[in-house]
């Protein structure tokens, strides 16, 4: 079903230590169910399925840590993540905080290349786009090409750059935008040193408020420290889980999935259909 083996493969660092404030659940949004499973069950599915994540490593909020261990240990998920190794980490108190808290994990570990940053609350993800996007890093990296690869989608809406008053300051040419998504595959080397970089600098005591890039993707800390980076298609389906109107979107590309899939079914039957796999 995966072809070929996968000629690169990643680490997955899986930042789930959100509260999840904006969905609205009184428990963080990694753990709140959408059709039966947890999203961050779903993300780790997702991983698994691409093939080409040997070690996930999910970064929690100490109260939740114990129910993402036995998350980890469940027989049912142990068969369907067989061939990732899962560790389970403590978050930060944003999200740059807990993918540096990974990071530091992932730089004890044996042969790490390629690491690609996930958000557990972009839980549908296709494992095609996961796939994709590691064998894409995997060659720019190999080949000095750029540091890494990201997902972006063409950005449906007019942006405008607003000044504090609330005036419109600028509107930026729409064609050039894109909104982006994760799984954000790096380096692991250059991820680190940018992140080494940024923390220096935040420690310095000169380092001015303002002057330092909010991080609110990789990627950003990436470009500012120089790092090129690559883009290539995403997928409405690597949408972010933040408010309730997402969820439902969720809930119905789940639904539009099972029917694809119960029709596929259908047609395998003996008598009705062509199936030569
Ligand atoms: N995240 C994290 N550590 C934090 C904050 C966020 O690992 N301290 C993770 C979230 O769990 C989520 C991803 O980063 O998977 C994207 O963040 P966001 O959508 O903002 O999730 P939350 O912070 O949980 O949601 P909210 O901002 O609504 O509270
Ligand atoms: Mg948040």
């Amino acid at each position: 079903m995966r072809g070929n083996p996968a000629d690169f493969t990643a680490t997955a660092i899986v930042a789930a230590a959100g509260s999840g404030r904006r969905l609205g659940y009184n428990k963080p949004k990694a753990f709140v169910e959408l059709d039966g499973r947890m999203l961050l069950e779903r993300c780790l599915d997702g991983l698994a399925d691409s093939g080409v994540i040997n070690r996930a490593i999910v970064l929690v909020s100490a109260e939740m840590r114990h129910l993402a261990e036995s998350i980890a240990r469940s027989e049912d998920n142990k068969r369907r993540w067989s061939g990732m190794h899962i560790i389970i980490g403590l978050g930060g108190t944003d999200r740059a905080e807990s993918v540096r808290a990974g990071l530091d994990i992932e730089y004890g570990q044996p042969n790490t290349s390629l690491v690609a940053v996930h958000d557990a609350a972009r839980c549908l993800t296709p494992p095609e786009l996961i796939r994709r996007l590691v064998h894409d890093a995997g060659e720019a990296v190999a080949s000095k090409n750029a540091a890494g690869t990201i997902p972006v989608l063409p950005v449906a809406d007019t942006v405008k750059v607003v000044m504090a008053d609330g005036r419109v300051k600028s509107t930026p040419t729409r064609t050039s935008l894109r909104a982006a998504q994760t799984p954000q595959v790096f380096s692991f080397a250059q991820l680190y040193s940018a992140n080494t970089k940024a923390i220096r600098a935040e420690e310095a005591a000169d380092a001015v408020a303002g002057e330092l890039p909010v991080v609110t993707d990789d990627s950003s800390l990436m470009e500012y420290y120089g790092f090129d980076v690559r883009t290539m298609t995403g997928d409405e389906r690597a949408l972010k889980i933040t408010t309730h109107s997402d969820f439902v979107l969720a809930q119905a590309l789940l639904a539009e999935a099972a029917s694809a899939d119960s029709a596929n079914e259908q047609s395998k039957q003996p008598g009705t259909g062509q199936d030569n796999e």
